[in-house]
């Protein structure tokens, strides 16, 4: 059985979506570096262990991330997805787990990497806006990218109205691009995933007009 562990800093909606997700895995460990992250309860909740490291008891990144790596290192991960995760990875951590961390991001990447993207995108004006799931490098948001989905972006919409609209959509494609993962359908070469054929979704582009 494949051993998956989630990174939060936060809420805790895309851990949640993916643990009640027909996922082929189990989720052995919810890990997050905020202790007051209020997805740490939802995972109590639903029965899954949770550990805190805590970002700020370190003097640096690197003690962090050894910390974190040694922490996950316990539990033999498959897999490590981040959602919602708002720390960035160093390339000693990343090396340690290549190729199996995946991170959700609320913008059709390369577009609006860090944070606030949905401010971003309403300042430049954007029509059309989404989320990226992706293999995560020591870059920020700027790993391979496996499935995005876009939306229209109404003259109507705000930060919330689009954070709203995006999740509904991070919902949606995390799980699939998790589960092509652990079916082994993703193949990276120079930079670049390619998806083995998949019926239901032909495409890494979803368009949902919401
Ligand atoms: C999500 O929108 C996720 O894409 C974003 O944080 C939110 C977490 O929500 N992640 C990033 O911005 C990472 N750069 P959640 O805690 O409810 O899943």
């Amino acid at each position: 059985m494949n051993k998956i562990v989630v990174l939060i800093s936060g809420r805790g909606s895309n851990m949640e979506n993916l643990v009640s997700s027909d996922i082929p895995g189990k989720f052995v460990l919810v890990a997050s570096n905020n202790p007051h992250a209020g997805g740490l309860k939802r995972a109590k909740n639903m029965g899954i262990r949770t550990a805190i490291i805590d970002h700020k008891t370190y003097s640096n990144r690197q003690d962090f991330d050894l910390a974190l790596a040694k922490k996950l290192e316990e539990y033999e991960p498959d897999l490590i997805l981040l959602a919602g995760f708002m720390r960035v990875l160093s390339k000693q951590f990343l090396s340690r787990f290549e190729n199996k961390v995946l991170n959700i991001h609320p913008s059709l990447l390369p577009a609006f990497p860090g944070q606030h993207s949905h401010k971003q995108a309403i300042k430049k004006g954007v029509r059309i806006h989404g989320c990226t799931v992706h293999f995560v490098t020591p870059s920020l948001d700027a790993g391979p990218i496996i499935v995005q989905s876009a939306i229209p972006v109404n003259p109507k919409d705000d930060e919330e109205s689009l954070a709203k609209k995006v999740l509904e959509q991070e919902h949606q494609i995390y799980p699939i691009a998790v589960k092509w993962f652990l079916e082994k359908k993703l193949r990276i070469k120079d930079d670049k995933v390619f998806v083995d054929e998949d019926p239901k979704f032909s495409s890494l582009l979803l368009f949902r007009d919401t």
